[in-house]
């Protein structure tokens, strides 16, 4: 299955690369695999965050858009994933909504299930109606959306509407923001800078 994996991650840092940032219309860097060594533990694993209950809407409408081949080699795959939360969110920083609207796929990164520092990837779902509130963080990151419906909010801005096949990428320290509508998002999610997901910081105005 690890074979499999390989190849989701591979597929989705190449439709990354084939894909301009939404902003700037600019391609995005992406770096060479620095390997790492397994046993760090930076995830809270669930398989009953709340959220997966939007997975399979997820999926389908997913499929139905412009990154099918993506969430289709995801949806293959997706059985051997492990669901994960950042350990350091809390109802006092993240809030009991994001708790209950988010959970997070990892396929590569420091706890794997590929071994790597750097660059991390994995899939995010958030059900419908579900903020993600503005927070921020040292390594560059990238959003490959796979859904419509989604609204993407940087630097505390105006709100903008992203939609299945757009690339976002979040400059060092860029506050940002999702917020779904009446649907779920799909998305790949990925660090191209090594970094600690626990030092993530949530900064609202
Ligand atoms: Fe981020």
């Amino acid at each position: 299955m690890i074979e499999q994996i390989e190849k989701l991650v591979d597929l989705a840092w190449q439709t990354v690369a084939a894909t301009p940032d939404f902003l700037t219309g600019k391609p995005v860097a992406l770096p060479p695999r620095i390997p790492t060594e397994p046993g760090i533990n930076e995830s809270r694993f669930s398989d009953n965050f709340p959220a997966l209950q939007s997975l399979a809407d997820a999926v389908k409408l997913a499929n139905e858009n412009s990154l099918s081949a993506l969430a289709s080699a995801f949806a293959a795959v997706e059985p051997s994933l492990r669901w994960s939360q950042n350990p350091t969110y809390t109802e006092e920083n993240a809030g009991r909504a994001l708790l209950d609207g988010y959970a997070y796929a990892p396929c590569s990164g420091p706890d794997g299930p590929i071994h790597c520092a750097v660059p991390r990837g994995g899939f995010m779902l958030m059900g419908p109606n579900v903020t993600y509130p503005p927070h921020n963080h040292a390594p560059r990151e990238i959003y490959l959306i796979l859904t419509p419906g989604t609204q993407w909010q940087l630097d505390h801005s105006e709100w903008f509407d992203v939609n299945a096949g757009d690339l976002i990428l979040h400059e060092p320290w860029v506050a940002h923001s999702m917020r779904t509508t009446d649907k779920p998002m799909l998305a790949f999610a990925g660090w191209i800078e090594a970094g600690d997901r626990l030092s993530i910081g949530f900064n609202d105005q």
